[in-house]
């Protein structure tokens, strides 16, 4: 049977794209087929060999460049992307190529402390300050501006007086590792 082929795109250290690529690993459908950095330092580059994953590492001028990109993706027969930490605006030509194929987890409760620069700890430091009892992660469509597409799922944690901005991040990096991988299961065998 063809499996469907998901890239995962990551800037970091990756803990997300390997819950990804333990939970897809014997799956009968869905495959991570490729990696895709734009961090040659990147801790996900190494997640990707020790896995026997096929990693590009891709500079600024190629991922803009719609007819090497699209190519890319195309070698390695790419049906979904996920976005698991990645820090660059994905360009229209791609979300247009991947209409509705392109999911994105973030760690908030969208729409609050997503767009530009709500990113890692600056999302978990704002929502400290702000002295928010509950936060979360959202897992969304991606469409062309930052942490705005359609919302698929939400889920929500409650912050204790105590907990500082690490500390959240650690409760919400659980949440996410924990629904992201279904989600995307659930999502990609719902176009059967
Ligand atoms: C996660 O919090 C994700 O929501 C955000 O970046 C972080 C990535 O962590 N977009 P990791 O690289 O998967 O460990």
């Amino acid at each position: 049977m063809k499996h469907t082929n998901i890239a995962i795109f990551a800037s970091g250290g990756g803990s997300n794209a390997l819950k990804i690529i333990q939970y897809f690993r014997h799956h009968h459908k869905i495959k991570v087929a490729l990696i895709v950095s734009n961090q040659a330092q990147a801790g996900v580059i190494q997640v990707a060999i020790s896995n026997d994953l096929p990693v590009e590492v891709v500079q600024k001028s190629l991922f803009s460049n719609e007819v090497e990109m699209l190519a890319l993706l195309k070698k390695y027969k790419v049906d979904f992307i996920v976005l698991a930490g990645f820090l660059w605006l994905i360009p229209p030509f791609l979300v247009s190529a991947f209409k509705s194929k392109i999911l994105n987890i973030h760690p908030s409760l969208l729409p609050l402390y997503g767009g530009k620069g709500m990113y890692g700890q600056h999302v978990h430091q704002a929502v400290k300050k702000d002295e928010k009892t509950e936060t979360g992660m959202t897992i969304h469509l991606v469409n062309e501006k930052y942490d705005d597409g359609d919302i698929l799922l939400q889920k929500k944690c409650t912050i204790e007086k105590e907990l500082d901005a690490a500390g959240i991040a650690k409760k919400v990096l659980e949440l996410e590792h924990l629904h992201y991988s279904p989600m995307i299961e659930q999502y990609i065998c719902s176009f059967e």
